[in-house]
């Protein structure tokens, strides 16, 4: 039987600290929910003790996702770790990742520690978090530029200590897939109690070679792999999620090896993280890109008429790619359209279900057809809404050939209506610039990206924006038939967010740095 590989998704924690990849506590928990669909094992849900919005969405997501095992990320410090604890015990099953340094460049120069004290302090913080939970995870961070005799000697230790899982991190992106699958077996032959836990990896994007270093760790031995949705993550990101679980599950002949991951639910995710994120995934990524499977040359789809395995190594429908499955109508009801929303793996309470059928209305109103990419358009925005200082209530916007763009926007402010009329160099931007007039924003528009949800010229329009204000990266969204009020929306999102960021930061809110 194929050995089974632990999948654990970092995408609320490394993938969060991507540029610009900020999620609220409400995303946060609909990314984990997701997660929980897609089966991975465990869920790094954020780092407790560096902000309450990570605290807080740990602690959320620990009582509302059910399945999988939570984790909080902590420095080895106790009090780190004990924040850690208070933010997971409500989850009923529960993980404390610790991590410290090993190699010489991180002791010497950031932590001014010996290898002697490094160990010591790695053991003793392994010991506090098993004082609290029976699964603790420890990281060497920037395992694969440590000493490997040393590297052994710190893995022994840990797990001596009570370390169930131990995670090799290639931190800076640095290995290469033949010296990392020959780490991980030097640990596996020369640590003496390495059958006690899991050896995981991490590994990072820095010269493209995530995913075939954590290939090369799972040949090697590797029981576990920490990825993330759309490979977001640190500077170049992580090893992408869908790669691993695809590769795994295509090339099962090769490797022995498998995950639970339910792969249908893989494209649903990655629009989903990419939708929150504002992070476009490119066009020709494997697995998840717009690209994957579209089949161009004549040679090819010769062949692919003939017999599909010619050119095809996986089926779209082996990621939840379907043709878009026509739902729902203008005539539709509320209880068909539960049903629907519980089809698409959606749950919601009575008051969401009301608030998203409201809108369906609306959007049903405008386009004949709905497609499930609509619905979950929907849902995701119904369950992501923030509080909304700023409410559009009115657009109009004329241009054309010839014309000045110019709009007119009425706003609602605290309860108060107020309207203006500017000009820009196009709709959107005379838009943009009568908002920010309205609202007096200082935020700067860092991205706008725009992208139909489904095909035809009734399809609604998708806009995402990223502001940034002071140093705070905010990304909004709006959906619409209508691109102009789409991107009305979106602007307004993300304003709505950046005054609930800066309000929960002047109730004291400061990130504290990984290390
Ligand atoms: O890249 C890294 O080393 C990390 C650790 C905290 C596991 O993210
Ligand atoms: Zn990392």
């Amino acid at each position: 039987m194929a050995r089974l590989i632990r999948i654990f998704d970092t995408t609320l924690r490394d993938g969060e600290q991507s540029p610009g990849a900020s999620m609220n506590i409400e995303e946060k928990v609909l990314v984990a929910k997701q997660l929980a669909r897609l089966n991975v094992d465990i869920i790094e849900a954020g780092f407790a003790f560096s902000s309450p919005g990570d605290f807080e969405a740990i602690t959320r997501i620990g009582q509302e996702v059910e399945g999988p095992v939570i984790c909080s990320l902590a420095r080895a410090k106790p009090e780190d770790i004990d924040r850690a604890w208070e933010a997971l015990k409500g989850a009923p099953k529960r993980r404390i990742h610790t991590f410290l340094s090993t190699s010489d460049i991180h002791l010497k120069h950031q932590f001014r520690m010996t290898r002697d004290e490094a160990r010591i302090r790695a053991v003793e913080m392994v010991q506090h978090a098993r004082s609290y939970v029976d699964d603790v995870e420890f990281s060497p961070m920037d395992a694969t530029r440590s000493d490997l005799s040393y590297l052994c000697e710190v893995v022994e230790a840990v797990i001596e200590a009570g370390a169930g899982t131990v995670n090799i991190p290639d931190t800076v992106g640095y290995t290469t897939p033949q010296e990392f699958g020959n780490i991980i077996r030097t640990l596996r032959e020369r640590v003496r109690n390495c059958d006690k836990a899991i050896i995981s990896v991490h590994c990072h994007n820095d010269l493209g070679l995530a995913v075939g270093n954590s290939m090369a760790a799972i040949y090697a031995g590797a029981g576990q792999v920490e990825c993330t949705i759309n490979g977001i993550g640190e500077r170049a990101g992580n090893a992408s999620l869908e790669e691993i679980a695809m590769g795994l599950r295509t090339r099962k002949d090769f490797y022995d090896a498998d995950t639970q991951i339910l792969t249908e639910e893989i494209s649903k995710s990655s629009r989903l993280v990419s939708k929150i994120t504002g992070m476009v995934v490119q066009p020709n990524k494997a697995i998840v890109g717009a690209n994957a499977f579209a089949h161009t040359s004549g040679i090819h789809q010769d062949g692919l008429l003939k017999e599909k395995n010619t050119y095809e190594i996986m089926q779209p429908e082996s990621i939840g790619l379907t043709h878009s499955r026509l739902v729902m109508g203008k005539l539709s009801g509320r209880h068909a359209f539960r049903e629907e929303l519980q089809k698409l793996g959606y749950t919601l309470s009575d008051q969401e279900v009301n608030e998203a059928f409201d809108r369906f209305k609306r959007l049903a109103d405008q386009k004949k057809e709905l497609f499930e990419e609509d619905l979950e358009a929907i849902v995701s925005e119904a369950a992501i809404r923030v509080p909304e200082r700023y409410v559009l209530k009115g657009l109009s916007v004329k241009s054309g050939v010839g014309q000045e763009p110019t709009a007119t926007v009425e706003l609602e402010v605290e309860g108060a209506i107020v309207q203006k009329s500017g000009t820009g160099d196009g709709p959107v931007d005379a838009v943009y610039r009568v908002i920010a007039g309205l609202t007096q924003t200082k935020s700067q528009l860092k991205a706008y990206i725009v992208k139909a949800i489904t095909g035809g010229t009734d399809a609604q329009g998708e806009v995402s924006v990223r502001v940034e204000e002071n140093g705070e990266m905010v990304t909004g969204h709006g959906s619409n038939t209508d691109i102009i009020v789409a991107s009305a929306y979106a602007y307004l999102n993300a304003l709505n967010k950046l005054t609930s960021l800066m309000e929960r930061h002047a109730r004291a809110e400061q990130k504290v740095p990984l290390c």
